[in-house]
């Protein structure tokens, strides 16, 4: 089972077409997942020409399993009302999926999407109404598979459930209520929470949660990692969860190794002591 998760489209002036037929490519011939998940931040300014623009681009993607929600830069100048126009179904934001793998594998994932974005502001927030939602979603598959095996479970949200380096030092950077939110994860024993916004890629693992964030896969909006990635979930029949950082016409590498190499932004002048691919 694959999922793809690109993030942090931003098409608007600081959108690089070039860049984003390279990643249809690759991502349609390549690596064919089962699911693509565009985590917000598809426009840069949520007005109508960008939208229009991000609808046909998305639709380049050749994918049966498409999930596309809104970050804060879609809400802007009255995005919100427009994202269900060009993106039917996907306002609400929450949405529960469940997958097998393929030719019935035996790993079951459940990926659930929760709303961050809030009208005209930069900060995200779930809610205390969506955070119980979320509860009883979760626990809905707290139960073992026949086979014994746990049910792999996702959860999918633009912005950062927990601050990343070089991201800054407003409250922007992530979720108002992200106790609560964390919470609900770690009770309910989710593997993995995947984030984009802040365009930083990153990795981090409270036990055996992880909380996974994209960069920009396709603007000159970059933070801390100078290049056009998206990241890449692996799940094998056994219930392993491998997330790798794909450099858009370059190599992979495991997230986990952004992370080790890490170096504070002002070090790094050298990026392929960041980049250097591992296969
Ligand atoms: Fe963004
Ligand atoms: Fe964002």
């Amino acid at each position: 089972m694959r999922i793809v998760q690109i993030s942090d489209l931003h098409i608007g002036g600081l959108f690089k077409q070039d860049i984003f037929d390279t990643l249809v490519d690759e991502i349609n011939n390549d690596l064919q997942p089962d699911v693509i998940i565009v985590s917000g931040d598809l426009t840069d300014d949520g007005l109508v020409f960008q939208f229009e623009q991000a609808r046909r681009e998305i639709q380049k993607l050749k994918c049966s399993n498409l999930i596309v929600f809104p970050g804060n830069h879609d809400y802007r100048h009255t995005g919100y009302l427009l994202f269900e126009k060009y993106f039917p179904g996907s306002i609400s934001s929450n949405q529960v999926h469940e997958f097998s793998g393929k030719n019935n594998s035996k790993e079951k994932i459940v990926l659930i999407t929760v709303g961050t974005a809030v009208p005209d502001k930069d900060e995200g927030e779930v809610g205390y109404r969506q955070n119980l939602w979320l509860n009883d979603n979760l626990t809905r598959f707290n139960n073992r598979l026949s086979n014994g095996q746990r049910i792999i479970k996702i959860v999918a949200m633009h912005h950062h459930l927990i601050s990343i380096p070089d991201t800054g030092y407003t409250s922007v950077v992530g979720i108002s209520d992200a106790g609560d939110v964390l919470r609900t994860c770690l009770e309910n024993e989710v593997d993995l929470v995947i984030c984009g916004h802040k365009h930083r890629p990153w990795i981090w693992n409270l036990g055996n949660m992880r909380i996974a964030y994209a960069g920009t896969a396709c603007s000159w909006r970059y933070r801390g990692i100078f290049k056009d990635t998206y990241n890449i979930i692996n799940i094998s029949d056994n219930n392993i969860v491998n997330i790798e950082m794909k450099v858009v016409g370059e190599k992979s590498i495991p997230l986990s190794e952004v992370v080790k190499r890490y170096e504070p932004e002002a070090k790094i002048t050298n990026l392929s002591k960041i980049i250097t691919p591992t296969r």
